[in-house]
Protein backbone atom coordinates (compact mmCIF):
# COMPACT_ATOMS: atom_id res chain seq x y z
CA UNK A 1 0.00 0.00 0.00
CA UNK A 2 1.04 3.64 -0.73
CA UNK A 3 2.13 5.68 1.73
CA UNK A 4 -0.72 8.13 0.65
CA UNK A 5 -4.06 7.31 2.26
CA UNK A 6 -5.62 9.41 -0.72
CA UNK A 7 -5.06 11.97 -3.37
CA UNK A 8 -6.23 15.99 -4.27
CA UNK A 9 -5.48 17.40 -7.18
CA UNK A 10 -4.54 21.21 -7.55
CA UNK A 11 -4.99 23.43 -10.86
CA UNK A 12 -4.83 27.13 -11.58
CA UNK A 13 -6.94 28.81 -14.16
CA UNK A 14 -8.17 32.59 -16.07
CA UNK A 15 -5.76 35.07 -15.84
CA UNK A 16 -2.31 34.29 -13.86
CA UNK A 17 -1.78 36.66 -10.50
CA UNK A 18 1.43 36.81 -8.74
CA UNK A 19 1.28 34.45 -5.66
CA UNK A 20 -0.54 32.05 -7.48
CA UNK A 21 3.18 30.02 -7.15
CA UNK A 22 2.75 30.83 -3.14
CA UNK A 23 -0.79 29.44 -2.77
CA UNK A 24 0.74 25.85 -5.23
CA UNK A 25 3.21 25.80 -2.92
CA UNK A 26 1.28 25.68 0.34
CA UNK A 27 -1.09 23.36 -1.02
CA UNK A 28 1.07 20.76 -2.30
CA UNK A 29 3.41 21.12 1.07
CA UNK A 30 0.33 20.88 4.00
CA UNK A 31 -1.54 17.72 1.92
CA UNK A 32 1.77 15.75 1.56
CA UNK A 33 2.12 16.58 5.28
CA UNK A 34 -1.52 15.03 5.64
CA UNK A 35 -0.53 11.95 3.81
CA UNK A 36 -2.52 13.49 0.41
CA UNK A 37 -0.71 12.71 -2.54
CA UNK A 38 -1.07 15.64 -5.03
CA UNK A 39 -1.47 16.22 -8.74
CA UNK A 40 -0.83 19.37 -10.57
CA UNK A 41 -3.02 19.97 -13.53
CA UNK A 42 -1.65 22.20 -16.13
CA UNK A 43 -3.29 24.38 -17.76
CA UNK A 44 -6.89 24.64 -16.05
CA UNK A 45 -9.41 22.61 -16.67
CA UNK A 46 -7.72 21.76 -20.27
CA UNK A 47 -5.32 19.40 -17.96
CA UNK A 48 -8.53 17.54 -16.51
CA UNK A 49 -9.55 17.01 -19.85
CA UNK A 50 -6.43 15.58 -21.52
CA UNK A 51 -4.51 13.77 -18.62
CA UNK A 52 -1.75 16.25 -18.55
CA UNK A 53 -1.24 16.01 -14.55
CA UNK A 54 2.00 15.78 -12.86
CA UNK A 55 2.38 14.25 -9.50
CA UNK A 56 3.97 16.97 -7.08
CA UNK A 57 6.50 16.05 -4.13
CA UNK A 58 7.91 18.54 -1.56
CA UNK A 59 10.60 19.51 -3.85
CA UNK A 60 8.54 20.05 -6.64
CA UNK A 61 7.46 23.18 -5.04
CA UNK A 62 10.49 24.69 -4.06
CA UNK A 63 11.99 27.95 -5.71
CA UNK A 64 8.45 29.35 -6.84
CA UNK A 65 7.49 31.69 -4.07
CA UNK A 66 8.94 34.33 -5.30
CA UNK A 67 8.12 33.94 -8.87
CA UNK A 68 5.39 35.37 -10.58
CA UNK A 69 3.27 33.37 -12.87
CA UNK A 70 2.10 29.88 -12.39
CA UNK A 71 4.54 27.02 -12.71
CA UNK A 72 1.34 24.95 -13.30
CA UNK A 73 0.60 27.25 -16.49
CA UNK A 74 -3.28 28.91 -16.85
CA UNK A 75 -6.05 28.94 -19.77
CA UNK A 76 -9.58 29.65 -20.09
CA UNK A 77 -11.36 26.56 -21.08
CA UNK A 78 -13.57 26.65 -24.09
CA UNK A 79 -14.12 22.29 -24.06
CA UNK A 80 -14.66 22.62 -20.49
CA UNK A 81 -17.49 24.94 -20.19
CA UNK A 82 -19.80 22.61 -21.43
CA UNK A 83 -22.03 19.84 -20.03
CA UNK A 84 -19.70 17.18 -21.90
CA UNK A 85 -16.31 18.90 -20.58
CA UNK A 86 -17.46 19.06 -17.04
CA UNK A 87 -18.63 15.54 -17.26
CA UNK A 88 -15.28 14.52 -18.70
CA UNK A 89 -13.39 16.24 -16.66
CA UNK A 90 -15.15 14.39 -13.53
CA UNK A 91 -14.52 11.25 -15.27
CA UNK A 92 -10.91 11.91 -15.19
CA UNK A 93 -10.30 13.17 -11.56
CA UNK A 94 -12.49 9.93 -11.02
CA UNK A 95 -9.87 7.92 -12.70
CA UNK A 96 -6.89 9.36 -10.60
CA UNK A 97 -8.59 8.65 -7.59
CA UNK A 98 -8.71 12.03 -6.31
CA UNK A 99 -10.59 13.05 -3.03
CA UNK A 100 -10.33 16.82 -4.48
CA UNK A 101 -9.58 19.50 -6.36
CA UNK A 102 -7.99 22.82 -5.51
CA UNK A 103 -9.22 25.80 -8.06
CA UNK A 104 -7.05 28.99 -7.50
CA UNK A 105 -8.51 31.41 -10.12
CA UNK A 106 -10.97 33.84 -10.19
CA UNK A 107 -15.13 34.03 -10.74
CA UNK A 108 -14.78 32.00 -14.03
CA UNK A 109 -12.93 29.86 -12.59
CA UNK A 110 -15.01 29.07 -9.57
CA UNK A 111 -18.19 28.04 -11.62
CA UNK A 112 -15.61 25.75 -13.25
CA UNK A 113 -15.25 24.64 -9.62
CA UNK A 114 -19.11 24.61 -8.55
CA UNK A 115 -19.64 22.26 -11.97
CA UNK A 116 -17.42 20.10 -11.32
CA UNK A 117 -18.45 19.63 -7.58
CA UNK A 118 -21.68 19.24 -8.74
CA UNK A 119 -20.26 16.13 -11.24
CA UNK A 120 -19.43 14.85 -7.89
CA UNK A 121 -15.85 15.90 -7.36
CA UNK A 122 -15.25 18.23 -4.24
CA UNK A 123 -13.79 21.47 -5.33
CA UNK A 124 -12.33 24.41 -3.28
CA UNK A 125 -11.37 27.53 -4.56
CA UNK A 126 -9.24 30.30 -3.99
CA UNK A 127 -9.29 33.81 -5.15
CA UNK A 128 -6.20 34.42 -7.31
CA UNK A 129 -6.54 37.21 -9.09
CA UNK A 130 -5.10 40.92 -9.68
CA UNK A 131 -8.49 42.31 -9.74
CA UNK A 132 -9.83 42.28 -6.61
CA UNK A 133 -13.41 41.03 -7.87
CA UNK A 134 -14.69 38.31 -5.56
CA UNK A 135 -17.28 39.29 -3.61
CA UNK A 136 -17.12 36.83 -0.29
CA UNK A 137 -13.56 38.16 -0.30
CA UNK A 138 -11.73 41.33 0.79
CA UNK A 139 -8.74 40.45 -1.03
CA UNK A 140 -7.60 38.40 -4.43
CA UNK A 141 -4.27 37.08 -4.25
CA UNK A 142 -1.87 39.16 -7.03
CA UNK A 143 -4.15 42.55 -6.18
CA UNK A 144 -1.13 43.96 -3.86
CA UNK A 145 1.50 43.05 -6.31
CA UNK A 146 -0.30 44.38 -8.96
CA UNK A 147 -0.58 47.51 -7.19
CA UNK A 148 2.72 47.88 -6.99
CA UNK A 149 3.39 47.72 -10.11
CA UNK A 150 1.26 50.08 -11.21
CA UNK A 151 2.76 52.66 -8.60
CA UNK A 152 5.94 52.39 -9.59
CA UNK A 153 5.51 52.52 -13.49
CA UNK A 154 2.91 55.60 -12.64
CA UNK A 155 5.88 56.85 -10.55
CA UNK A 156 8.12 56.98 -14.26
CA UNK A 157 5.35 58.50 -15.84
CA UNK A 158 5.29 60.88 -13.46
CA UNK A 159 9.01 61.90 -13.92
CA UNK A 160 8.27 62.76 -17.66
CA UNK A 161 4.63 64.42 -17.46
CA UNK A 162 6.45 66.87 -14.74
CA UNK A 163 9.33 67.32 -16.80
CA UNK A 164 6.76 68.86 -19.86
CA UNK A 165 4.12 69.76 -17.68
CA UNK A 166 2.24 67.39 -19.25
CA UNK A 167 -0.79 65.99 -18.03
CA UNK A 168 -0.62 61.53 -18.12
CA UNK A 169 -3.61 59.74 -18.40
CA UNK A 170 -2.92 55.84 -17.17
CA UNK A 171 -5.20 52.77 -17.67
CA UNK A 172 -5.32 50.17 -15.38
CA UNK A 173 -6.65 46.80 -15.68
CA UNK A 174 -9.59 45.34 -13.21
CA UNK A 175 -12.08 44.41 -15.59
CA UNK A 176 -15.16 45.86 -14.46
CA UNK A 177 -13.72 46.40 -10.61
CA UNK A 178 -12.07 49.94 -10.19
CA UNK A 179 -10.01 48.45 -6.68
CA UNK A 180 -6.70 48.98 -8.71
CA UNK A 181 -7.59 51.77 -10.27
CA UNK A 182 -8.89 53.87 -6.46
CA UNK A 183 -6.01 52.38 -4.59
CA UNK A 184 -3.06 53.37 -7.27
CA UNK A 185 -4.78 56.55 -7.94
CA UNK A 186 -4.62 57.64 -4.70
CA UNK A 187 -1.01 55.90 -3.52
CA UNK A 188 0.12 58.04 -6.58
CA UNK A 189 -1.30 61.02 -6.13
CA UNK A 190 -3.84 61.26 -9.46
CA UNK A 191 -5.76 64.31 -10.10
CA UNK A 192 -8.39 62.40 -11.22
CA UNK A 193 -9.67 58.74 -10.96
CA UNK A 194 -12.06 57.05 -12.92
CA UNK A 195 -13.82 53.88 -12.06
CA UNK A 196 -17.08 51.83 -13.34
CA UNK A 197 -18.68 51.93 -9.89
CA UNK A 198 -19.31 55.64 -9.73
CA UNK A 199 -20.13 57.93 -12.30
CA UNK A 200 -17.61 59.44 -14.63
CA UNK A 201 -18.12 62.68 -16.54
CA UNK A 202 -15.20 63.99 -18.04
CA UNK A 203 -16.26 67.64 -18.15
CA UNK A 204 -16.96 67.33 -14.19
CA UNK A 205 -14.47 64.86 -12.57
CA UNK A 206 -11.66 65.88 -14.89
CA UNK A 207 -11.87 68.37 -17.02
CA UNK A 208 -12.65 70.82 -14.21
CA UNK A 209 -10.81 68.95 -11.57
CA UNK A 210 -7.47 70.00 -13.66
CA UNK A 211 -8.17 73.23 -14.42
CA UNK A 212 -9.18 73.60 -10.71
CA UNK A 213 -5.80 72.48 -9.70
CA UNK A 214 -3.89 74.23 -12.36
CA UNK A 215 -5.47 77.39 -11.39
CA UNK A 216 -3.56 76.88 -7.86
CA UNK A 217 -0.29 76.47 -9.29
CA UNK A 218 -0.01 72.97 -10.69
CA UNK A 219 1.07 71.97 -13.55
CA UNK A 220 1.50 68.25 -14.10
CA UNK A 221 -1.97 65.66 -13.91
CA UNK A 222 -1.91 62.67 -13.35
CA UNK A 223 -5.35 61.04 -14.38
CA UNK A 224 -5.50 57.18 -13.50
CA UNK A 225 -8.47 55.49 -15.46
CA UNK A 226 -9.63 51.83 -14.84
CA UNK A 227 -10.21 49.28 -17.77
CA UNK A 228 -14.04 49.21 -17.08
CA UNK A 229 -14.08 52.57 -17.93
CA UNK A 230 -11.91 52.53 -20.70
CA UNK A 231 -11.35 55.02 -23.95
CA UNK A 232 -8.20 56.52 -21.89
CA UNK A 233 -6.42 57.29 -25.65
CA UNK A 234 -10.32 59.81 -26.16
CA UNK A 235 -10.11 61.32 -22.90
CA UNK A 236 -6.30 62.23 -23.53
CA UNK A 237 -7.45 63.50 -26.62
CA UNK A 238 -10.47 65.29 -24.84
CA UNK A 239 -8.07 66.90 -22.10
CA UNK A 240 -6.12 68.12 -24.20
CA UNK A 241 -8.43 69.78 -26.56
CA UNK A 242 -10.51 71.16 -23.45
CA UNK A 243 -7.49 72.34 -21.19
CA UNK A 244 -4.51 73.11 -24.12
CA UNK A 245 -2.75 70.85 -21.90
CA UNK A 246 -0.43 68.53 -23.31
CA UNK A 247 -1.77 64.71 -22.73
CA UNK A 248 -0.23 61.37 -23.30
CA UNK A 249 -2.01 58.25 -22.77
CA UNK A 250 -0.56 55.14 -21.56
CA UNK A 251 -2.47 51.78 -21.35
CA UNK A 252 -0.26 49.60 -18.51
CA UNK A 253 -1.66 46.47 -20.07
CA UNK A 254 0.14 42.92 -18.84
CA UNK A 255 3.03 44.46 -16.90
CA UNK A 256 0.71 44.20 -14.14
CA UNK A 257 -0.06 40.62 -13.82
CA UNK A 258 4.13 39.61 -13.46
CA UNK A 259 6.23 39.89 -11.03
CA UNK A 260 7.14 38.56 -7.81
CA UNK A 261 4.63 38.68 -5.70
CA UNK A 262 4.54 41.12 -2.68
CA UNK A 263 4.54 39.66 0.85
CA UNK A 264 0.69 40.05 1.33
CA UNK A 265 0.45 38.04 -1.55
CA UNK A 266 2.58 35.19 -0.62
CA UNK A 267 1.13 35.06 2.78
CA UNK A 268 -2.38 35.14 2.13
CA UNK A 269 -1.64 32.50 -0.49
CA UNK A 270 -0.27 30.55 1.78
CA UNK A 271 -2.81 30.91 4.35
CA UNK A 272 -5.54 29.99 1.65
CA UNK A 273 -3.88 27.03 0.08
CA UNK A 274 -3.22 25.71 3.67
CA UNK A 275 -7.07 26.25 4.00
CA UNK A 276 -7.82 24.81 1.37
CA UNK A 277 -6.48 21.63 1.69
CA UNK A 278 -7.38 21.67 5.68
CA UNK A 279 -11.16 21.30 4.03
CA UNK A 280 -10.43 18.76 1.48
CA UNK A 281 -8.49 16.46 4.00
CA UNK A 282 -11.64 17.19 6.16
CA UNK A 283 -14.08 15.40 2.92
CA UNK A 284 -15.84 19.21 2.13
CA UNK A 285 -15.69 20.45 -1.16
CA UNK A 286 -18.13 22.45 -2.83
CA UNK A 287 -16.38 25.69 -1.15
CA UNK A 288 -14.33 28.96 -1.67
CA UNK A 289 -11.85 30.35 0.93
CA UNK A 290 -11.84 34.12 1.00
CA UNK A 291 -10.48 36.98 3.30
CA UNK A 292 -12.58 38.37 6.15
CA UNK A 293 -11.16 40.72 8.60
CA UNK A 294 -8.01 39.45 7.83
CA UNK A 295 -8.70 35.97 8.77
CA UNK A 296 -9.25 33.32 6.46
CA UNK A 297 -13.24 31.87 5.93
CA UNK A 298 -15.16 29.83 3.45
CA UNK A 299 -18.32 29.95 1.65
CA UNK A 300 -20.63 27.61 -0.14
CA UNK A 301 -19.62 28.56 -4.48
CA UNK A 302 -23.01 29.06 -5.05
CA UNK A 303 -23.59 31.03 -2.59
CA UNK A 304 -20.02 33.00 -3.12
CA UNK A 305 -21.13 33.14 -6.66
CA UNK A 306 -24.41 35.35 -6.27
CA UNK A 307 -22.74 37.73 -3.65
CA UNK A 308 -22.60 41.31 -4.57
CA UNK A 309 -19.31 43.28 -4.54
CA UNK A 310 -19.68 45.97 -1.73
CA UNK A 311 -17.54 49.39 -3.44
CA UNK A 312 -15.05 51.05 -0.66
CA UNK A 313 -17.48 54.53 -1.14
CA UNK A 314 -15.16 55.84 2.20
CA UNK A 315 -11.82 55.35 0.37
CA UNK A 316 -13.30 56.80 -3.12
CA UNK A 317 -14.61 59.98 -0.74
CA UNK A 318 -10.98 60.01 0.87
CA UNK A 319 -9.22 60.00 -2.70
CA UNK A 320 -12.19 62.42 -3.98
CA UNK A 321 -11.43 64.85 -0.83
CA UNK A 322 -8.02 65.23 -1.33
CA UNK A 323 -7.20 64.75 -5.00
CA UNK A 324 -7.00 68.93 -5.70
O1 LIG B 1 -8.57 39.16 -14.68
C1 LIG B 1 -7.27 39.62 -14.82
C2 LIG B 1 -7.14 40.46 -16.06
O2 LIG B 1 -5.80 40.88 -16.18
C3 LIG B 1 -8.09 41.65 -16.13
O3 LIG B 1 -7.65 42.74 -15.36
C4 LIG B 1 -8.13 41.91 -17.61
O4 LIG B 1 -9.37 42.48 -17.97
C5 LIG B 1 -8.00 40.54 -18.21
O5 LIG B 1 -7.48 39.69 -17.20
C6 LIG B 1 -7.12 40.46 -19.43
O6 LIG B 1 -7.20 39.18 -19.92
P1 LIG B 1 -6.22 38.56 -21.03
O7 LIG B 1 -4.98 38.14 -20.31
O8 LIG B 1 -6.97 37.41 -21.56
O9 LIG B 1 -5.94 39.64 -22.02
Amino acid sequence: MSEFANSIAVLTSGGDAPGMNAAVRAVVRAAINRNLQVYGVKRGYNGLLNGDVVQMNLRSVSDIINHGGTVLYTARSEEYNTPEGVKKAADYCRSLGVKGVVVIGGDGSFRGARDLSGAGIPCVGIPGTIDNDIACSEYTIGFDTAMNTVLEMVDKIRDTAQSHDRCSVVEVMGRRCGDIALQTGIACGATAILVPEKPHDIDTMVIDKILATQATGKKHFIVIVAEGVGGSAEIAKYIEEKTGIETRATVLGHVQRGGSPTLRDRVVATAMGHHAVELLANNIGNRVCALQNGNVVDFDITEALNMKRVFDEDLYNIAMDVSI
